[in-house]
């Protein structure tokens, strides 16, 4: 601590002051990212360093901060060189962070172009279906009323939706089968702790080790009894991979398919899932907006609420406005990171990044400022009404999504002095975002169809978050009571 004191670089952000050298503020951070965002920014300022497992992180918040991390040149930050020792024995080898950045973009591109508006209208029916069915056959859904702990549920519904519409419905069928215990052994390679402790050979790094390599096989399988079997007029994203080549002709090879697959659902999985979760937790807490969303569907669609289609989506902006606000309070990427490829200077400051340190953006801290979002912390969908006295005050240069950029994979919105990016920025910005609204979109209508929720004790409370494992979600048990519209 005296070496911090007296040493301390004058060129170098304001450090986190803590009694342990290396455990440093790992522990505060750990259990409550955000709240130590807010604390250590009034102390602090937007930037500050941190230690974390032995790191010096440099946070950096506010929109400057989403901009200057977010949107970092190749030259100066690396997302690879800290995500690829956990990515890489999840989702295999030579795709996205086990690979140029250059090839990631390619990637990326393969995916973004597969998802166009004809492949989004074919989709809504199938997530729709899922969700029916889903609710028809689940016995924890018998009878007219119950209580249910939410977020397990919404970790099926996701996989089931998300694979049948990208992946076909061969692999949909093998969720039925030995796929989703598959999965549940591969997804432990996510833990937190592994970020240390991936190398090693215990008991859940062997067992991740054999799903990846199983699970690997069944796409290469089915890849070749695609090919065998002729085209097909699906819009999955399998075929479009298959049909797919690198820019001077060469085609994606099979296993470089299978881990896109891999790496498509492992990503949309934790962040789908766990928004969903914490949308029924907040409808459960405000069974008022569950019925506005109910008037809405039958007033624009008709009384006797026919199958819905994607086109129907965009008649129902309260319905899309639950996500955006769920995204806003219940982001589950709290914490994005960059490693720093050489020292980097922050413009209008004296600071200057040295290569030792972490970035880290986290662009929830924004989403909850005042000073853009009144009453921040109210969950209140209305908000992104025209006219609401709770408006986003988004100037116009702040919510620029006009000014586009392209990184490699198509033009996306530059967007990084946006105050709200759930979806991230720059060259890693998700190309899932308008494939995870059409699936959160749609399940959501069709809950909202079926039923009623409350919480259990009829409150207007809702449950805190667990920051355990990489991806935040709602601590469980996170119960809801339920009862169907027509029993
Ligand atoms: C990247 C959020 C759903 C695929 C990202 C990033 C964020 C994010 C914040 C940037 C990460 C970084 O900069 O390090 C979300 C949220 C989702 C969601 C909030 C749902 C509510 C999905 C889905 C898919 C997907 C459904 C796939 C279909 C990807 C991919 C990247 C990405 C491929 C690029 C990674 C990179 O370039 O490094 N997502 N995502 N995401 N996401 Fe999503």
């Amino acid at each position: 601590i005296a070496k911090q004191v007296l040493f301390k670089n004058p060129n170098e952000p304001p450090m986190v002051f803590s009694w342990f050298p290396v455990v440093g503020s790992t522990i505060t951070y750990g259990m409550d990212p955000p709240r130590f965002f807010q604390e250590n920014r009034a102390k602090y300022g937007d930037i500050f360093t941190f230690i974390l497992l032995g790191k010096k992180t440099t946070v950096y918040v506010g929109t400057q901060g989403n901009d200057f991390i977010l949107n970092g040149k190749l030259k100066d930050v690396s997302a690879e060189d800290i995500y690829s020792v956990l990515t890489t024995p999840v989702f295999g080898k030579d795709v996205v962070y086990d690979c140029p950045n250059s090839k990631l973009m390619e990637q990326k591109k393969f995916m973004k172009i597969a998802l166009t508006t004809q492949a989004f209208q074919s989709y809504v029916p199938i997530i729709a279906d899922e969700v029916t069915s889903y609710f028809k056959k689940n016995a924890d859904f018998k009878g007219t009323s119950g209580i249910v702990d939410i977020p397990s549920k919404m970790a099926q519904l996701t996989i089931f939706t998300a694979s049948h519409s990208l992946q076909g419905k061969e692999i949909r069928n093998k969720f039925d089968e030995s796929l989703a215990d598959l999965y549940h052994d591969l997804d432990m390679g996510f833990s937190a702790i592994n970020f240390m402790l991936h190398w090693a050979p215990l008991p859940w790094n062997n067992k991740r080790d054999h799903a990846q390599q199983t699970i690997a096989k069944i796409y290469m399988d089915t890849i070749k009894e695609r090919r065998a079997a002729g085209k097909s007029d699906s819009q999955d994203m399998m075929w479009h991979l298959m049909n797919s080549e690198y820019k001077g002709g060469v085609r994606v090879p099979d296993h470089e398919i299978a881990h896109m697959m891999i790496a498509l659902l492992m990503a949309g999985q934790h962040s789908s899932s766990s928004t969903s979760s914490w949308i029924m937790l907040r409808l459960a807490s405000r069974p008022d907006i569950m019925e506005d969303l109910y008037r809405e569907q039958v007033e624009a669609l008709g009384a006797d609420l026919p199958p819905l289609t994607y086109e129907d989506l965009s008649k129902l902006p309260l319905n899309q406005a639950i996500i955006k606000e769920t995204l806003r309070l219940n982001a589950p990427i709290h914490s994005i990171m960059r490693a720093v490829k050489q020292p980097m200077p922050v413009p209008g400051t004296k600071y200057v990044i040295p290569t030792d340190h972490v970035l880290l953006a986290a662009a929830g801290v924004s989403a909850t400022d005042p000073q853009y979002f009144p009453e921040p912390d109210l969950w209140e969908p209305h908000r992104w009404e025209k006219d609401h006295p709770l408006t986003p005050r988004l100037s116009k240069s702040e919510a620029d999504e006009e000014e586009k950029i392209d990184y490699g994979y198509g033009l996306v919105s530059k967007g990084a002095q946006s105050p709200y990016l759930p979806f991230g920025a720059g060259r890693h910005r998700c190309i899932g975002e308008q494939f995870a609204n059409v699936q959160l979109q749609t399940i959501v209508a069709m809950v909202v169809r079926m039923f009623k929720f409350r919480n259990p004790d009829g409150s207007n409370t809702v449950i805190g978050t667990d920051y355990a494992s990489l991806f935040s979600r709602p601590l469980e048990p996170a119960k809801i009571y339920w009862e169907k519209r027509n029993p």
